[in-house]
């Protein structure tokens, strides 16, 4: 009921923002339901069509008919900052102007608001509704909590956010338009949560400045990087086995240049390769960071883009001890599924690791990957992947892991990293 008078409000805002029962069904739709956040949204959407600030009225109207919701509290609080629609759209009026699916993930995951842009010039991304505690970025399987009206059209959204999305995360938004790229998908945003969290609140940021991703994607980690670093000279080298990845990141690392005042002294170099880390000299990397595949495979075979332990294996054992420079720290994400493989690898390097966290346990979507039996037969008898009954959404489970490794010399940073985890 409630999500329907929203509708009904919106319908009415859409005709005429001057009509004072917008405000009331909105008003009666939150006595209804007072957690229902698409009605803040409407409100907000009808106080901007009357060229008002919507914060101080939505602050009222939480504190009288809010029944002390805090999760809305915290939708309401956001418009302190202006109306966080309107930002995206300022990514949007950059890029290529065209029906988007967006999602805006919040720091530590609790919640992803999705948003429907349909391309037009000026008109900003219509809010559809908030996930909370999301189990993948985009996945319409999330999606049981939103408004029943709300439910269709989401849906809707993500097969169109198969062929354009745009994803934001903290200060982090990328664009991806191609199906094959491994874009911002749950591990991804993970890892952005943790370096946050650790990583940037360290004294690595302060003092990097040559810095390599090994397996690029869409480059939202990439960028993640260039913006938490980018007061200071930086020599930015990323490295993807996919053109189209190297594309794509190519096109956020330009959007996201052209938003940072000190984009002249980011010097960015993308390539196209297996080896990035063998050609890198000695002693020359300040920060190294990495999600690399990581579901282990059923016969050796080197690994493709999305599996294969290889990467990460050789990444710790070998090439991590050779290129990183005094002080330097290289940051890994893995899976539960290749823990074997990180543990071998760890007794073979002089690397010391420290668990930067907390881990996070995700459903697996195998059928992305691969439909062999006998492979996840393999991953459920020898590599920890868990099966459940219990939840009909997602068989299939793994935990995601993001560790450190430090020269052995480097004792306060090693100590350093592991105290911002508490
Ligand atoms: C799990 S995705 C991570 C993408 C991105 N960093 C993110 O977190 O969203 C792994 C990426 O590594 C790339 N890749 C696989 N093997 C690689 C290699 N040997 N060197 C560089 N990139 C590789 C894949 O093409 C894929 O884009």
């Amino acid at each position: 009921v409630a999500s329907r008078l929203v509708d009904r409000a919106r319908a009415l805002i859409e005709a005429s923002p001057g009509d004072s029962r917008a405000y009331h069904l909105v008003i009666a739709s939150l006595r209804t339901d007072p957690s229902l956040v698409n009605a803040y949204a409407a409100l907000a959407d009808l106080l901007d069509a009357r060229g008002a600030d919507p914060y101080p009225v939505l602050r009222r109207v939480w504190h009288e008919h809010g029944s002390g919701d805090m999760e809305a509290l915290r939708f309401v609080d956001q418009y302190a900052r202006g109306d966080p629609a309107n930002r995206l759209l300022e990514w949007c009026e950059r890029g290529p102007r065209r029906p988007a699916l967006i999602v805006r993930v919040a720091g530590d995951l609790e919640f992803l608001d999705l948003y429907d842009y349909d391309g037009v010039r000026g008109r900003k991304p219509a809010f559809v509704g908030r996930v909370h505690q999301p189990r993948l970025v985009c996945s319409p399987r999330d999606f049981g909590a939103l408004p029943t009206t709300k439910q269709a059209i989401a849906e809707d959204l993500v097969k169109r956010g198969k062929d354009f999305r745009i994803v934001a995360h903290h200060d982090t938004t990328v664009e991806l338009a191609d199906r094959a790229v491994f874009g911002p998908a749950i591990d991804s945003v993970h890892f952005n949560a943790v370096l946050h969290r650790t990583l940037y609140r360290s004294r690595v940021v302060e003092q990097a400045a040559r810095i390599v991703e090994i397996g690029v994607g869409s480059g939202f980690l990439f960028c993640s990087l260039i913006q938490a670093l980018r007061q200071r000279p930086l020599e930015v080298v990323g490295s993807d086995v996919q053109a189209s990845a190297l594309a794509t990141t190519r096109r956020n690392v330009n959007q996201t240049l052209a938003r940072i005042p000190s984009a002249e002294q980011v010097h960015v170099r993308l390539e196209q390769c297996a080896n990035l880390l063998e050609r890198l000299p000695a002693g020359g990397i300040d920060l190294l960071l990495s999600n690399p595949p990581y579901i282990p495979e059923r016969r050796p075979s080197g690994g493709t883009a999305y599996s294969g332990t290889a990467v990460v294996e050789s990444l710790i054992a070998r090439h991590a001890p050779r290129v990183l420079a005094r002080g330097g720290v290289a940051v890994l994400l893995y899976s539960s599924l290749a823990a074997a493989a990180v543990q071998r690898s760890l007794e073979q390097s002089p690397l010391t690791p420290v668990v930067l966290g907390p881990s996070r346990r995700v459903p697996l979507d195998l059928r992305e990957v691969s439909s062999d039996p006998a492979w996840i037969e393999m991953l459920l008898q020898h590599h920890g992947l868990e099966q459940t009954l219990d939840d009909p959404a997602h068989a299939y489970w793994h935990t995601l892991h993001v560790i450190a490794l430090c020269r052995p010399e480097d004792e306060d940073l090693v100590v350093e990293l592991g105290a911002t985890l508490h």
